[in-house]
């Protein structure tokens, strides 16, 4: 298993040396490795088991950072930058050679984000090159929101778990770029559509597919928990299902089952957000062969929500 701790001298240590550290982001853990390196970055995708068609995101420590990396911030993202930054947001701009095609699959652009953790912001600030980092989880299962998620599943595979206790977004970013003049959301994530807009006016959302070229690593499948997932009204369902192979997964509601998880009993987007992940897991652990979920009100944070919960729900 590896070691878990708060030391950032350790994961300094290990990432000057290309190797592959765990870390704290608002949004979910992060597997980062040195984004300038190539032999450092191909561990992460050895690692996670990633194909090498999936980009990664590249970590700075602030706005001023980007320009080593990216040619030019359009203005719309600069205005985004410089209101929601450090935050869950990741930005999509036209790549400097100094970032290697490893890290972003051969496409001309990079994705960048500065995250919104006091440890993390602190190991970024002391290293002098950016963190390459996707989702501490095996390719094709639910991000990890805590330090024992990643040791769950990595632990025999990484030497070092910064620890920065459960994540408080529990969302993956927000990613957004410009497409013709438009500002265009990519994937749905911890920042919400209505916050973009209050800044930049409308936005375009390109919708996710598994051929969707601007996001290659968007397979519909990606959040995939071990178990079927069908997504629905929850009475519904339990008419087609049987109820005792069944667990529950609903955003207020209480069913009084045994196996249900209640996103926010209280109605919050940001709490339905924030347990949304941990939820899948603990579903991972039951007896049960389907989880039949509800989708959370399409508004807020529950965008990114419900988009997981389709993706987890799709089969291809
Ligand atoms: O919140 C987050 O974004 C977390 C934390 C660790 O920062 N990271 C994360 O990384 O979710 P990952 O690799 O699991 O998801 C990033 C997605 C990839 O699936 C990829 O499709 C998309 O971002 N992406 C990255 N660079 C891209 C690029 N240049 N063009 C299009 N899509 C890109
Ligand atoms: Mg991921």
């Amino acid at each position: 298993m590896a070691e878990i701790g708060t030391d950032i001298g350790i994961a300094k240590a290990l990432l000057e040396e290309a190797q592959v550290v765990a870390i704290p982001t608002e949004t979910v853990y992060g597997l980062a490795a040195n984004a300038l390196s190539v032999p450092a970055v191909t561990r992460i995708f050895t690692v996670k088991n990633r194909p090498q068609f999936d980009p990664l995101i590249v970590h700075v420590p602030s706005l001023a950072r980007v320009h080593a990396y990216a040619e030019e911030v359009p203005d719309a993202l600069r205005a985004l930058a410089e209101r929601f930054w450090p935050g869950p947001l990741t930005l999509l701009l036209k790549k400097r050679a100094i970032i290697p095609d490893l890290v972003t699959s051969g496409l001309d652009t990079v994705g960048i984000r500065c995250p919104d953790h006091a440890l993390t912001r602190q190991l970024l600030e002391t290293l002098d090159f950016p963190l390459a980092a996707p989702s501490a989880n095996p390719f094709g299962y639910v991000s990890p929101v805590t330090p024992q998620h990643v040791n769950d599943q990595l632990g025999d595979r990484i030497p070092y778990i910064l620890d920065g206790g459960p994540c408080r977004v529990g969302i993956e970013s927000t990613i957004v770029g410009v497409e013709n003049d438009q500002t265009t959301i990519y994937r749905m994530g911890g920042l919400s559509l209505e916050d973009i807009e209050q800044v930049v006016g409308p936005v375009h959302v390109q919708a996710h597919s598994s051929s969707n070229p601007k996001a290659p690593g968007q397979l519909k499948s990606h959040y995939a928990p071990g178990k079927r997932l069908i997504l629905g009204t929850i009475e519904d369902l339990l008419q087609q299902y049987p109820a005792h192979r069944s667990a529950l997964l609903t955003f207020q509601a209480d069913f009084n089952s045994p196996y249900q998880f209640i996103l926010s009993p209280a109605g919050s987007l940001t709490e339905a957000a924030q347990q949304l992940f941990t939820a899948l897991r603990a579903f991972d652990k039951m007896p049960v062969d389907f989880i039949l979920a509800e989708p959370v009100p399409d508004e807020g944070l529950g965008r990114a929500i419900n988009d997981r919960l389709r993706r987890a729900a799709a089969v291809d």
